[in-house]
């Protein structure tokens, strides 16, 4: 199993903690693939009754892997984004336990992406969030332009995804994108306490809870929109000097192409 992430089973909480600091734990082909072979493990364990995903180090997850999405065509990017993007996290969505994302650091894009398909989110003050998608010439395809909505509204949503705006931890509080914010020295034990709490109770009503909750927000039509019209976006122009900006370390210069 790749050590791109890691799993820590005790006293019925799992904690995912994706393993890859050097590059703020973007996640790349193989992290993602590490990941769903942990969520099927989760979802089969009985004993497992919460889950928890990390970041390692001082970065939460920074978003899919730039350098990858710079050398996909449309295809791809379909393919990419119906197993691996939104497939991924819709996988995370549906997990029959209760998820909590504990950010502590970037979660920009894919990284904010599948802490919304979990079901809280808490974070450390130093905790930043955005879905800085169409600076890249491309839109939050993994899910993140009906999750955000569902979670902080649509006007929240725009905000965020037209201007591409990173916020913090206290501003993520008020919009409703975190649930709660802990101070750091003492954020290891409060999201180990919140898990508790919430593992201490009946695992079938949970489990019914949380899919009762979640159909009332299916949107099929809304999800399968995003995918297609982000796969579209790869390939053009503007993509493309998007990721070769990023990488270049350089503002894009943007045609409409
Ligand atoms: N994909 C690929 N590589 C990434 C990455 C990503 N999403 N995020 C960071 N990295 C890489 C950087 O290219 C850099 O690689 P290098 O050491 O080979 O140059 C390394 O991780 C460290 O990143 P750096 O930008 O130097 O760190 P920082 O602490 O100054 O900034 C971020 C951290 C998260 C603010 C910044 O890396 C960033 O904006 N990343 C992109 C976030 C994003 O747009 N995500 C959405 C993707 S759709």
């Amino acid at each position: 199993m790749s050590e791109k992430v890691l799993l820590d089973v005790s006293d019925r909480i799992a904690t995912l903690t994706v393993n890859n600091p050097d590059k703020r734990n973007a996640m790349d082909q193989e992290t993602r693939t590490a990941l769903r072979d942990r969520l099927d493990d989760i979802d089969a364990n009985d004993d497992i009754g919460v889950v928890v995903l990390r970041g390692k180090g001082d970065s939460y997850i920074a978003g899919g892997d730039i350098e990858a999405f710079a050398e996909f065509d449309r295809v791809d990017a379909l393919e990419y984004l119906t197993n691996y993007g939104q497939g991924l996290y819709n996988d995370v969505a549906d997990l029959t336990k209760p998820t909590i994302a504990a950010i502590d650091g970037y979660a920009f894009g894919g990284g904010l992406e599948v802490s919304l398909a979990c079901d809280l989110r808490v974070a450390t003050p130093d905790a930043t969030v955005g879905l800085p998608e169409v600076g890249l010439g491309i839109l939050p395809g993994g899910g993140g332009t009906q999750r955000l909505a569902h979670v902080a509204g649509a006007g929240v949503a725009k905000d965020l995804i037209f201007t591409g705006r990173a916020v913090d931890a206290e501003e993520a509080a008020t919009l409703g994108i975190v649930n709660r914010v802990y101070e750091p020295d003492e954020f290891d034990d409060s999201v180990r306490e919140l898990a508790e709490t919430i593992a201490a109770n009946a695992p079938l009503a949970l489990r019914l809870a949380k899919e009762s909750i979640n159909r009332g927000l299916d949107d099929e039509g809304g999800l399968d929109f995003e995918r297609i019209a982000c796969a579209f976006l790869f390939g053009t122009a503007d993509q493309q000097e998007g990721a070769e900006a990023f990488l270049e370390k350089r503002d894009p210069a943007f045609e409409g192409r």
